[in-house]
């Protein structure tokens, strides 16, 4: 884990191995960022015009190392685009600082202290600007021995310009590093290959992480859900040798005047079962539990936060397996609500698992239920890899959260749940099928689980499918694998939920 401190020190006197500065475009020159004063000073003011003889432009993504002159205390100077600057006087774009951070964390591998000196006129600035380093300074190494040589990302993290003693300053950095230690626990989580992360063992994290942070954990085991009548996360986990679980984790707050439900799709591995998958590739289907991680680590996070909110978060965890104890297309499963389910495919898994924790989050009657899942490649088709898909049985709740995932940097786009495909997934034999028409089909699966929500509950449904799981070359804040998707919309919507304003 990566320390963080904020500091008043100048940028030529901090002692550190890197020193990072900003530099952005404006027209066609390069300008360095607010900040760096101090460091251009020691470049006899020459610092943009040395970076541009290097060929920088100050352009999102660049990232230049520059050995530091004499004056410095820090042996290496690290210049990151910023990106176009903004108008005179007004401050960076908070998505561009958290990029920035992010690029540079992830640039100084090998540099164990690292002090950032981009610019900062508010607490807002240096909380996105830990927010991209304590993102972009994530490895997992679990896995790996690659002994004393390896080259991990800073382990202490400076910000120049935060003021320690403000308050605001300081709840900022708190928040910063509350929220981005969750997300890292949840990459972490999406990153554990499947022979490890059962759901047995990701029930027990949630265990764990409850002690410590005092929540409410409750699991049911394969026995309570049979006893209970969960048909569909049973079925989903028949041919699994790892049997399934329930978890509902809760944090409270003695003025909570409101609760905000998650409910994450948790499949720690899906094979497709009995529809299996095509060979090739498979391996990033350990990925299919993302939603789940996102929800445990946005109740932890506002639990270390201490928003004024009741969150409940709901881990529908099962592993889909084909084997002769597994589900079949044509088995028809009995969920939690009653309702009967015929199972056309049963590599449409995730609604199975959530259809039943919906069912289950509905009796405590809450504010609103939220739900989050790599629920279909039909989402990934539409939106691409890095956009999530919003569908909502309230219009405004719909935008609100939108608009909240644009502010924290998430991207996201509102999909509708148009009614006319609900009758493609009408059974002959059951009340419905686990699937309908081959095209939307991330708006059948939306208008699937729509089924399962309490009247009158306010409902939404996050399809992370394409953002979850990064395949790609890392950018910003961004790592290879597990991506830590939702999470920051999620605990923002909770604040925003406390503070009644969704
Ligand atoms: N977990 C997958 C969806 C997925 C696809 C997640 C790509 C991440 C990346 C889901 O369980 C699935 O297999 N969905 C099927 C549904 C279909 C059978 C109706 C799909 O999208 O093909
Ligand atoms: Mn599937
Ligand atoms: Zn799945």
């Amino acid at each position: 884990m990566t320390a963080l401190t904020l500091s008043t020190a100048g940028a030529a006197t901090l002692r550190a191995d890197a020193l990072v500065v900003g530099v952005a475009t404006s027209g066609k020159a390069l300008v360095v960022a607010p900040g760096a004063e101090a460091v251009d000073k020691a470049f006899d003011g020459r610092l943009a015009a040395v970076l541009e003889t290097l060929g920088a432009s100050g352009a999102e993504g660049e990232a230049i190392k520059l050995p530091a002159p004499a004056g410095l205390k820090t042996p290496v100077v690290l210049a990151v685009g910023l990106g176009a600057a903004p108008e005179d006087g007004a401050a960076f774009d908070a998505e561009a600082l958290r990029r920035a951070a992010g690029t540079a964390a992830r640039t100084l591998t090998g540099a164990k202290k690292a002090a950032f000196a981009l610019p900062v006129t508010a607490p807002g600035d240096a909380e996105a600007i830990a927010e991209g380093a304590l993102l972009g300074a994530y490895a997992f190494t679990a896995y790996q021995d690659r002994g004393k040589d390896a080259k991990l990302p800073p382990a202490e993290i400076v910000l120049l310009g935060g003021k320690p003693r403000d308050k605001a300053f300081k709840a900022a950095a708190e928040r910063a590093l509350a929220l981005t230690e969750e997300i890292n626990r949840a990459r972490d989580l999406i990153n554990m290959p499947p022979n490890d992360l059962t759901p047995a063992a990701f029930a027990a994290t949630a265990q764990a992480a409850g002690k410590e942070h005092g929540l409410k954990v409750q699991v049911l085991d394969e026995k309570a859900l049979a006893k209970g009548g969960y048909g569909g996360i049973l079925g989903v986990g028949a041919g699994s040798q790892n049997p399934p679980r329930l978890v509902r984790i809760a944090y409270t707050h003695p003025d909570a005047e409101r609760t905000l439900a998650l409910v994450g799709k948790g499949i720690t591995y899906d094979s497709g079962g009995i529809s299996l998958k095509p060979a090739g590739h498979n391996e990033t289907m350990k990925c299919d539990m993302s939603g789940a991680a996102a929800v445990f680590a946005a109740v932890v996070a506002a639990a270390r936060i201490g928003l004024a909110v009741n969150v409940t978060g709901w881990l529908a965890l099962a592993e889909n397996m084909p084997s002769g104890s597994a589900t079949r297309p044509g088995d028809v499963l009995r969920m939690y609500s009653g309702k009967t389910v015929e199972v056309l495919n049963t590599d449409a898994e995730g609604r199975l698992v959530l259809a039943d924790a919906l069912t289950k989050a509905s009796e405590e009657n809450p504010d609103a239920i939220v739900d989050v899942a790599t629920l279909t490649g039909a989402m990934v088709l539409a939106l691409g890899n890095r956009t999530f898909g919003i569908m909502a049985n309230d219009d405004d709740y719909r935008t609100a959260i939108h608009e909240i995932a644009g502010e924290v940097g998430e991207q996201s786009w509102p999909m509708p749940l148009p009614a006319d495909l609900r009758k493609g997934m009408d059974s002959p034999t059951a009340d419905m099928a686990n699937m309908g028409e081959r095209m939307g089909g991330g708006l059948v699966a939306g208008l699937f689980l729509k089924e399962f929500v309490g009247e009158g509950i306010t409902w939404a449904h996050l399809d992370i499918a394409g953002p979850a799981f990064h395949e790609g070359a890392p950018y910003g804040y961004t790592p290879k694998g597990g991506t830590g998707s939702a999470v920051r919309t999620l605990v923002k919507l909770a604040e925003r939920t406390a503070d009644g304003d969704v």
